[in-house]
């Protein structure tokens, strides 16, 4: 999807602040400027700003209608008491552990080689809190990271921010492709220090990494002692094929493996709860680590979640969302083909939340387009937004999670419009 590229520690903001020529500069810590902020995180902001209505294909959160919203009213009701109002353990409440150690076993989450094994699991306050451990624990400033390209913006500006330099390797239908890491290295000498991947069904693209080019990534790991961090938000919300093991799958109790989970995208992300599952040595130093930043995950919440699993509610709640984001999918997939024949490309996930789109117009530039889009009701998070480069003016990503397929239908006859008076007007 594009070459290679590489951009050192200094980059320029994309959120710059405040003009202050009147005043004398402040005196900001180096990494000033590697807090470069999230575009995808920025649209909720910009949204507010509406009062029109937009079909919200942006952020990747699931709608309303799919939380367990009546469940959380009932047990909130029993577990929001005033002795779960306090601070919690650091390592996370003992009974959130116990009941999400069970739940991953008895789904097949966790290999057999690490069950029973509690140490692992650390509760973090959403999946970004894992990647900000995994960052602050094995970046030192200067250090190479590998990502992908397009990627997960909000975890290369992680990195960033602990003055990393980042690396961006092409994603293609089978995931990262390890041949032009591999070739990276061999050209530089230097490989990244840390490779951040998001395998399974990935944001923004929704392709899943094949099972040769894992082996191919722990085997490079492996060889220039890398630490991989595997980012797994969707994984479960398959929906189509066969499951594929995860890294830490292919390689259990592997201390080079930092695994940050969450259960923003199958639970609810307000609650801001996620976790890691690492070695335990690693989890120690995640609790140090954790305990400069917020002492513990919100606790009412951990309850919450805690005794929803208990119940088994994650179990049939699961299935609800695969069947849901499997019809949305197809709504979004059918609708674009039938929208924009032969004028787009997207890809087609077999689970998670996203496509990702790309006009075969190179011209078309989303971040121009998005002005038009908003004003015809409809929203998405521009290519851009996705590489620290800036690469991908000619994409999208569109999530098909949050709206149901007659609004996604709605949605994409919107973006026609928007794209047509576009194309009349500029
Ligand atoms: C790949 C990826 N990692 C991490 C996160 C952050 O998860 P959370 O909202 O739990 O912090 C997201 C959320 O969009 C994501 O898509």
């Amino acid at each position: 999807m594009s070459t290679t590229s590489m951009h050192p520690a200094t980059s320029a903001s994309q959120n710059q602040p405040a003009d202050q020529s009147q005043s004398p500069a402040l005196p900001y810590a180096r990494r000033r400027d590697q807090l470069v902020g999230s575009v995808i995180d920025a649209s909720t902001t910009v949204l507010a700003q509406y009062d029109h209505d937009i079909v919200k294909f942006g952020m990747g959160a699931p709608a309303p209608d799919m939380l367990p919203a009546a469940d959380f009213a009932r047990i909130a009701a029993q577990v929001f008491s005033p002795e779960n109002f306090t601070y919690g353990e650091t390592k996370g409440e003992p009974v959130l552990i116990d009941a999400l150690h069970e739940y991953l076993t008895s789904t097949d989450q966790i290999p057999p080689e690490q069950q029973g094994n509690r140490d692992r699991l650390l509760i973090t306050s959403g999946g970004m809190q894992g990647l900000d451990l995994g960052f602050k624990l094995f970046v030192t400033p200067g250090d190479l990271v590998a990502c992908e390209s397009p990627t997960y913006t909000n975890g290369s500006a992680t990195a960033m921010s602990y003055e990393a330099e980042i690396l961006e390797i092409p994603v293609d239908e089978e995931g990262m492709q390890i041949d032009a890491l591999v070739d990276h290295t061999r050209r530089t000498g230097r490989a990244p220090k840390v490779i951040y991947t998001v395998p399974t069904f990935q944001n923004p693209a929704g392709v899943t990494m094949s099972l040769p080019r894992r082996e191919r990534l722990l085997e490079f790991a492996h060889r220039h002692r890398s630490v991989i961090i595997e980012d797994n938000p969707y994984g479960m919300l398959r929906f189509e094929g066969e499951s594929l093991p995860a890294l830490s799958d292919l390689s259990p109790n592997d201390p080079l493996i930092f695994g940050v989970r969450t259960f923003s995208k199958f639970v609810a992300p307000g609650l801001r709860v996620g976790w890691i599952d690492v070695d335990p040595e690693v989890r120690e130093l995640a609790v140090n680590a954790k305990q400069t930043m917020d002492s513990c995950a919100p606790v009412p919440n951990q309850h919450l979640i805690a005794r929803w699993l208990q119940e088994g509610g994650a179990d049939s709640h699961v299935e609800v969302l695969r069947k849901a984001y499997r019809e949305r999918k197809v709504a979004m997939s059918e609708g674009l083909a039938r929208l924009f024949p032969g004028e787009v490309r997207a890809t087609d996930p077999d689970g998670g939340f996203f496509l990702w789109v790309t006009f075969e117009d190179e011209s078309i530039n989303t971040e121009d387009l998005m002005t038009t889009a908003l004003e015809e009701g409809v929203a998405y998070i521009p290519g851009p937004a996705f590489s620290p480069a800036g690469n991908f003016s000619n994409a999208l990503r569109l999530c098909f999670a949050s709206a149901a397929p007659d609004r996604i239908d709605d949605g994409l006859q919107r973006l026609r419009r928007a794209v047509d008076r576009y194309l009349a007007e500029r």
